[in-house]
């Protein structure tokens, strides 16, 4: 995808995501753009520009999805480039080059069989590596303390681009369970609360909680505080703008049945069957009295919401025809 930054700007940017998130690559993006305040259009259509003639030195590298090339595979798609279109004028460095360019060839989805031919094939110009390793430094299967529905980390990681997380913002999670969204929060600079039910309190060490996730990374010192109490609490501090981002995988269906705790006649309390709809308007509720002017709500749910109901009435409608305001 080509996206040109700035209006009085002409540069394109190839931006190749490398995780498989797919639905979450543009709304990151976007939210990615927003937070540094750059606007950005995302063009139906490639821009071609011609190459600008360099005389400094290059390399070409060729990378391929789904499909091992060999050595000699490789040279080969190099040597059927077009050097004349390309025209580069500077010599070929192969160890240390002023610019790289990248031959990136797609032979199809990760999980179904490669296709003979490469399904796309694109031609850019590195600009910096990403920062794939930081799932392996955070994968689940070398962390202390999981459980059964702990986010990976790959995930993680979205999640907080998605809610804008920044260093020095102070983030909530109210379903935190083993805490994998706020360790991705925390390693982005950020200081982090959560609210675990009694039941995620339960230790079987000193070392299975939240906060010695995050002293397992270095990030104790983000740790802030957890409250436990049920998440249909929602007006448990003073009312006041207090979280920048909420950040949150709610129980649901298929991986967890959700349980609230709730006091019957006799001040017992029970623990009742907490239906999607009002963890959501929970959320909501809860946002609406504690985050910051322009804060975030990021919720993860493999729920089907109905759109029809959605579009009649939006979650904003909801909050302020139920909430009486
Ligand atoms: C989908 S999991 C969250 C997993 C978490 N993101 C992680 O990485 O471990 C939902 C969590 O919400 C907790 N939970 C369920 N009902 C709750 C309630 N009423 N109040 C607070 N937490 C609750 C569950 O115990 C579970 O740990």
């Amino acid at each position: 995808m080509a996206a040109s930054i700035g209006k009085s700007c002409t540069r394109t940017i190839l931006v190749h995501f490398a995780h498989e998130h797919t639905d979450f690559r543009i709304p990151e993006l976007q939210s990615i753009l927003g937070l540094f305040h750059i606007e950005a259009t995302v063009p139906k259509e490639c821009l071609k520009e011609a190459h600008i003639k360099c005389k400094e030195s290059f390399k070409y590298q060729v990378t391929s999805f789904n499909k091992k090339l060999n050595k000699e595979r490789k040279l080969q798609i190099i040597e059927d480039l077009p050097h004349e279109t390309l025209a580069f004028e500077g010599p070929v460095d192969l160890k240390n080059p002023q610019h790289e360019y990248h031959i990136i060839e797609d032979y199809g989805s990760l999980l179904g069989q490669p296709t003979e031919a490469p399904q796309q094939v694109y031609f850019a110009k590195w600009i910096a590596d990403g920062q794939r390793e930081k799932i392996n430094e955070f994968h689940l299967q070398k962390r202390h303390f999981i459980a059964n529905t702990s986010m990976d980390a790959g995930l993680s990681m979205v999640m907080s681009n998605l809610g804008q997380v920044q260093s020095g913002t102070l983030i909530f999670d109210p379903f935190v369970g083993s805490g994998s969204l706020l360790v991705s929060a925390a390693a982005q600079g950020a200081f982090v609360m959560a609210r675990p039910s009694r039941a995620n309190v339960k230790q079987r060490s000193d070392d299975e909680s939240v906060r010695a996730n995050l002293r397992q990374y270095g990030l104790e010192s983000h740790y802030i505080d957890i409250l436990v109490a049920d998440s249909s609490r929602v007006n448990m501090w003073r009312e006041q703008p207090l979280f920048h981002s909420i950040i949150t995988d709610p129980p649901y269906g298929i991986r967890e049945g959700a349980k609230r705790i709730e006091k019957s006649e006799k001040h017992i309390a029970q623990r009742t069957e907490y239906h999607l709809s009002d963890i959501f308007m929970d959320l909501l509720n809860f946002a609406a009295r504690y985050l910051t002017l322009n804060g975030r709500l990021e919720g993860m749910s493999d729920a089907e919401l109905h759109v029809d109901h959605f579009q009649e009435s939006t979650f904003r409608d909801m909050y302020f025809k139920e909430s009486n305001l």
